[in-house]
Formats: C-alpha cells, sequence, structure tokens
C-alpha cells in the first residue's frame, strides 16, 4: 500500500464548528495568545487559561466531525495512512482514523505542571484550580503553548520522510516548527493544500485545491482511490 500522509490544521475543523485562531472572528481576535496560550500567562492568571481551555473542552463534546473527517477514514482501506495533526481536539479520531499524531497537544488530556510525564485522558470537560495530579501539582491543560517545545515534532517528521503523497488541509502554515514540515516530505512525493485561502511560502512545488475540507477532501479521496485502481 502507498503512503499517504495527511497534515491537518485548524480550517479541517471549521465545518464542525469550531473556530480557527486567524481567520477574522478567529479565536486568536477575541483571545489574545498571550493571555491564554502561554507559559507566562499560566503563571500569571491560570483561572484565566483553565478557562479559555475549559471552554475549547466543552465545545470539543458538543460538536460531530465533519465529511473531510470521514474521508479520510474511507482512504485507510485503500492507503497507508497517517494523519499529523496541529489540532487539539479529537475529531479525527472520533470519525474512526486509526493513526493520529497530535503535535500541538490534545484537550483530551491533562497533566501535572511539575512532571511532563504524568498525563491523564479526561472526559470531563472542566479543570479546576486544585484539581491535582498524583505528584500533588496543579493539573494543566496537555497542550503546546507558544514558547514550548514541541515534543511529538521529530517523529511527525519521521512520518513525512515516508510519505508517497502528502495531503495538507485547512492550515494557514505560519506556525512554527509544524508549518516547515512540507519540506521534508520525499521529492518525488506530490504534495497537495486544500484550503480557501492559504499562501504557502515554500519551495515545493504545491498543488493548491482552493476550497474547505468537508468540500474538497471528499472529492480528492474518491478521486485518489479510483487512480489507484486503475
Ligand atoms: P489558522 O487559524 O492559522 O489557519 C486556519 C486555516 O484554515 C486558514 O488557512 C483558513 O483559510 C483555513 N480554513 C478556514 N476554513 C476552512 C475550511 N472550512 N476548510 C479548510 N480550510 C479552512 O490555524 P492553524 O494553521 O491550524 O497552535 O494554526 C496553527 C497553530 O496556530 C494551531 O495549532 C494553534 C495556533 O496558534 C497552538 O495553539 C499551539
Amino acid at each position: 500500500m502507498r503512503k499517504i500522509v495527511v497534515f491537518t490544521g485548524a480550517g479541517m475543523s471549521a465545518e464542525s464548528g469550531i473556530k480557527t485562531f486567524r481567520d477574522s472572528d478567529g479565536l486568536w481576535e477575541n483571545h489574545p495568545v498571550e493571555e491564554v496560550a502561554t507559559p507566562q500567562a499560566w503563571v500569571r492568571n491560570p483561572k484565566l487559561v483553565l478557562d479559555f481551555y475549559n471552554a475549547r473542552r466543552k465545545q470539543m463534546h458538543e460538536v460531530e466531525p465533519n465529511k473531510g473527517h470521514y474521508a479520510l477514514v474511507d482512504l485507510e482501506k485503500y492507503f497507508d495512512v497517517e494523519i499529523v495533526t496541529q489540532n487539539v481536539d479529537n475529531l479525527h479520531e472520533r470519525a474512526g482514523s486509526s493513526r493520529v499524531l497530535h503535535l500541538h497537544g490534545e484537550l483530551s488530556k491533562v497533566r501535572s505542571t511539575r512532571n511532563p510525564n504524568l498525563i491523564y485522558t479526561t472526559e470531563n470537560w472542566e479543570i479546576k484550580l486544585g484539581d491535582l495530579a498524583e505528584d500533588g501539582a496543579q493539573l494543566r491543560p496537555h497542550i503546546v503553548w507558544f514558547g514550548e517545545q514541541v515534543p511529538q515534532f521529530e517523529t511527525a517528521i519521521k512520518i513525512t520522510q515516508t510519505a508517497d503523497i502528502m495531503i495538507v488541509v485547512g492550515t494557514s502554515l505560519v506556525v512554527y516548527p509544524a508549518a516547515s514540515l512540507i519540506e521534508y516530505v520525499p521529492f518525488n512525493a506530490p504534495v497537495m493544500l486544500i484550503d480557501p485561502k492559504a499562501e504557502p511560502q515554500s519551495r515545493r512545488k504545491i498543488e493548491i485545491i482552493r476550497g474547505t475540507a468537508a468540500e474538497k477532501l471528499p472529492e480528492l479521496v474518491k478521486k485518489l482511490i479510483s487512480n489507484e485502481n486503475t
């Protein structure tokens, strides 16, 4: 089976009802990054940070995967598919995708502020001040904040280097190191980007498919499957 690596961003979940970050009325417009998504914000006002991620987690439980997420599940019948996502929601998993690497963490996990290896899966949408890990330290969202290391990046590079085809969906490609992932795609592997308006700054040849994830991904998946079967 040929290998398809799919690299997704916030646009992947937009049609499920989750706001992107940088589109107009996006999350960062109403919640400045430095107030909710940095280690400094956590020190300054942990309640504000918890509230921000509690709202994201609550919403995640209320929304459903869209046609784009489901199309990627269909792709697994014909290709070896690995998804690398910048998204912190669990919509790929809930749609049924079997291999998903979260570069920027996961809303459904929390961890100790003292020991980054004490990670817990939570069904609960709310984390409060005073909710503690086994080591007695406050729990924090299992999210990669700005200024923090991206521990899964090396693994993401290794996955990307094995791609026969790379599909990029719904990302502005402005946040590094994540955005540099496309530079690791083998030279002869085609790269396609589905996005209504992203303008990738890469020397790679990228086929840009203008449109949304729920509309264009099912079309692309159908085409790839039909080409593979002929
Ligand atoms: P952005 O908000 O930067 O970009 C969203 C992209 O999705 C834009 O290029 C939009 O054009 C596109 N888009 C909007 N609606 C779409 C749809 N229905 N279908 C397809 N594409 C659509 O989000 P990301 O690129 O994911 O990090 O942002 C990267 C990282 O920056 C995030 O993981 C997050 C953020 O700060 C952290 O929080 C650490």
